[in-house]
């Protein structure tokens, strides 16, 4: 009889993942009476704007300014204290040694995005920043018979990372993500990602966002 190859040896012991690349999926609870608010303030705000003029990686659809994090209204800091909270927990496991003297500010920018049925976001990237990712304000009312319905995915950035001969392995997945409202999701800048097409009634309402963090060395 063939000897076992798996028995007796834990390769747990000799083996590391390298090229990690970290995603925040975060639910953020109680956010019902807030996406309201904020559904209601980016669908006023399409109204008031009507503009098609901001296109970044919208085919069809609307896009706001990316001035977001500069309206007036209560969710915005609602909006911003989430998005400082992720970034700056990620950073905590991120940095190497003692940190406890070390400070941070972060400079953020947001843009709403309102997708109607047949609307999505080409695959793009967000330059010019460290994180980027995006909130869920509202899936709208997405056709269950139309495959990845209004879903992000994000592409692996290593270009040959595909290139094994074993079906269904976990080095080949594909990642796309629920857009759950409460849901944020948080990435760094270069991956490539783009938004499936929107198939439904009603608005798919999302929020995306750039984060830069900056050291204070004074
Ligand atoms: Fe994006």
């Amino acid at each position: 009889m063939a000897e076992d190859p798996v028995a007796d040896f834990d390769i747990n012991k000799s083996l590391s993942m390298i090229f990690a690349t970290p995603l925040v999926v975060h639910d953020w609870p109680e956010s019902d009476a807030f996406n309201r608010e904020f559904a209601e303030l980016v669908l006023t705000k399409e109204k008031k704007l009507a503009r098609k003029d901001v296109v970044r990686s919208n085919a069809g659809g609307w896009q706001s300014p990316g001035n977001l994090m500069q309206w007036p209204e209560p969710c915005i800091e609602t909006f911003r204290q989430r998005i400082e909270k992720l970034t700056f927990n990620l950073l905590h496991v991120l940095l190497r040694g003692d940190s406890s003297n070390r400070s941070f500010k972060l400079l953020v920018d947001a843009w709403a995005n309102i997708n109607r049925s047949g609307d999505y976001n080409v695959a793009h990237t967000h330059p010019n920043c460290m994180w980027s990712g995006c909130y869920y304000v509202t899936p709208g009312n997405p056709d269950p018979n139309v495959t990845w319905n209004g879903l992000i995915e994000l592409f692996d950035p290593r270009e040959a990372a595909n290139y094994v001969q074993v079906n269904n392995t976990i080095l080949d997945a594909r990642t796309l993500i629920e857009n759950v409202p409460g849901r944020m999701l948080f990435w760094p800048s270069w991956v490539r990602h783009m938004v499936h097409p929107y198939v439904g009634d009603g608005e798919r309402i999302s929020v995306a966002f750039n984060v830069n963090v900056i050291e204070d060395r004074s």
